[in-house]
This record gives C-alpha cells, sequence and structure tokens, in this order.
C-alpha cells in the first residue's frame, strides 16, 4: 500500500518555485481559515512530504483561523510570536515553523514570525492546519511570487497534511494524487454555497493528546487489519458527501461524515498498541446526539485525532441543537 519515495521537502520546494527569486519584501501576509474534515485524512503513503494514502473532504470554518505577519529582521534567531506571546524557540510549535521557513527562504534570512488564532487555544484543537496555510500566504507574499492556488495548497501540505484544505472556504477535496513527487495531492474547491449549513465545537478536554496524528496514522497503516477497508470506504464516503452538498441533503451528509469518522477511530482502536482518543464524555456526547436524532432532530457529529466532538446540523435546528448542548462554539461556514 505504501509507496514511499526519497523525495525531500526541499526538493518539492524547489520545483514550486520554479526558479524564482527569493528576495523578501519588506512585510508578507497570509490569512486563513481552520478546515474540519468531513470525509477524513488518515494514513501517509510519503511521511517525508505528506502525501495521503485517500483523498478526503473538509468543510472551512469561516472566520475561524489563523493570520500571520512575516518581516525580515536583523538578528542571530527568528522571533516567533502566538497570539502575543514570544514562543521559545526550541519547543515543538516553534522548530516545525522554523524547519518550514527553511525550506523556502534563502540561508541567513531570518523573520519575526507574529501569528494569531482565533482558534480557542485552550480547545486543544487541531490549529496547524490554519496555521500553514497562513503561512504559505504570508511566505508568498513576502517574497511576491504569485503562486497559484494549487502550488499553494501543495506548499502548505509540506506543513502539515491537512492544511492544504485550508487555502479555500467552504468545501473543499483533498485529491490524493498518484506522483511520487507530490505535485497532484493538493486540495481543490467544492462549488457551492450552503448557507444553512452549520459545524459546531463541543469541547470535551483540553488536555494535550497521548499520541500525536502522525504516530497515530503511522501505527494504523503498519498495524490495523481494518485499516484494510479504509481506502474502499474512503472512496464510497466521498462520493456520498459530495453528492449530498450538491443536493444540500444534511441526513446524508451528516450521516456519511458521522460513519467515516467512526470507521476512522475503530481503525485506530484496532491498531497495536491501541489508539483510543475518546474520554467518557466524549462517548456521552455521542449517545446524546444518537438519542437527540431518535427523537428526530438532524444532528450529527464528527471527531478528529482528539476527545472532542464538532456536531453537524443545520440553521433551523440551531436553537434546539444549542439548547441541548451548553457552551458549543457554533461556526456558520458560509456566513449568518
Ligand atoms: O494534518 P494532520 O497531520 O494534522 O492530520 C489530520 C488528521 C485528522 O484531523 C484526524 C483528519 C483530517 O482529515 O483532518
Amino acid at each position: 500500500m505504501k509507496s514511499e519515495t526519497n523525495i525531500s521537502k526541499r526538493q518539492v520546494a524547489g520545483l514550486l518555485l520554479d526558479g524564482r527569486a527569493r528576495d523578501p519584501g519588506t512585510r508578507g501576509q497570509g490569512r486563513a481559515p481552520a478546515n474540519i474534515a468531513l470525509c477524513k485524512y488518515w494514513g501517509k503513503r510519503d511521511e517525508a512530504i505528506n502525501l495521503p494514502l485517500t483523498p478526503s473532504l473538509s468543510v472551512a470554518l469561516g472566520e475561524l483561523g489563523a493570520e500571520t505577519v512575516l518581516e525580515p529582521i536583523d538578528a542571530a534567531d527568528d522571533i516567533f510570536i502566538l497570539n502575543g506571546e514570544e514562543v521559545d524557540l526550541r519547543s515543538e510549535a516553534a522548530r516545525r515553523v522554523v524547519e518550514y521557513l527553511d525550506l523556502f527562504r534563502p540561508a541567513g534570512l531570518r523573520l519575526r514570525v507574529d501569528s494569531r488564532s482565533s482558534i480557542p487555544v485552550a480547545a486543544g484543537l487541531a490549529s496547524s492546519a490554519s496555521g500553514f496555510a497562513a503561512l504559505a500566504l504570508a511566505l508568498d507574499d513576502l517574497f511576491g511570487w504569485r503562486l497559484a492556488r494549487r502550488d499553494l495548497s501543495i506548499m502548505a501540505r509540506l506543513g502539515s497534511g491537512s492544511a492544504c484544505r485550508s487555502l479555500y472556504s467552504g468545501f473543499a477535496e483533498w485529491l490524493a494524487g498518484e506522483r511520487t513527487d507530490g505535485m497532484d495531492s493538493y486540495a481543490v474547491p467544492l462549488a457551492g454555497e450552503w448557507p444553512a449549513f452549520r459545524i459546531a465545537l463541543l469541547m470535551i478536554s483540553t488536555a494535550p493528546k497521548p499520541v500525536g496524528s502522525r504516530e497515530a496514522m503511522r501505527r494504523t497503516v503498519a498495524s490495523s487489519e481494518l485499516y484494510r477497508s479504509w481506502p474502499a470506504r474512503v472512496a464510497g464516503d466521498i462520493a456520498e458527501i459530495r453528492a449530498g452538498i450538491a443536493a444540500r441533503d444534511l441526513e446524508r451528509v451528516g450521516r456519511t461524515a458521522e460513519g467515516n469518522a467512526l470507521a476512522m477511530h475503530a481503525t485506530m482502536i484496532d491498531s497495536r498498541p491501541s489508539i483510543l482518543y475518546w474520554k467518557p464524555e466524549s462517548v456521552a456526547a455521542m449517545e446524546q446526539v444518537w438519542k437527540l436524532r431518535a427523537a428526530g432532530l438532524k444532528v450529527f457529529f464528527t471527531m478528529d485525532a482528539g476527545p472532542n466532538l464538532k456536531l453537524i446540523y443545520e440553521q433551523g435546528d440551531s436553537a434546539e441543537v444549542e439548547r441541548n448542548f451548553p457552551g458549543l462554539r457554533v461556526v456558520a461556514p458560509f456566513g449568518l
């Protein structure tokens, strides 16, 4: 199933920039939304350059995301500021950012990276997708490259796989691609607005995850027998969700997205050693969703590599859903 190649991120960066100059301007800025997958990305065919084994499909979280400003500085080291506070360059988060900048900048250029994330930081939700997409856009602006969206999507993918879907508002599909250099593995926007569509964050726990998504994917692909059926599952689910979006059929999209998330978690549970991100409160919330659905309310959930739920419903059911789940962070991806 694996098609590991030896192409490096640096080589892909070279392909993307295609000889463009690396002379910085005085300032570069980028802003990108977070995204939640309705059909999940789980498993890589190439770990070095984040190539997925399957396609995936997401919805962007509108106003929730990251904004980053880059400025060249005359200093020995970069400066990384997150939500107004300087981050220790030895931290994992800062190391990932510095390594990413190194792929694209000329040797010796130091930068001040000022990033703001409107995703509730304490929520423990993955912010890397919007973070790397905003960083890719800020680099493109700083150097004046004017890369095409598709190339910016590939560029963001090098930071974090799911970041390639954060280049667009609304629904987006990440095409898995087949090439070993990954130049055909990028996200494309899906046409169509769905103003009544709602996705809401239900926070269960903000504690750090026991296993990061990189390691969890690796372990699942290597040890879960159930994972062998995942690519076929995704092929069916993604077609179903695409059709559901085209028909504005919440039931079809919600049912499929929920099943897809549960199937992904099943492959994790089937891994050795098992990976279980759920807390008792996650299970209680799932049961509450099922109970409401049995009573006729159209509400569904999805979950990522953590204990929190994301509820999916339509605006007409907002009051009822929000009454049953106090403290929801509600997102209207297509505006109110
Ligand atoms: O892009 P990463 O490495 O943070 O992985 C994201 C994995 C999931 O959030 C669980 C699924 C997805 O498609 O976003």
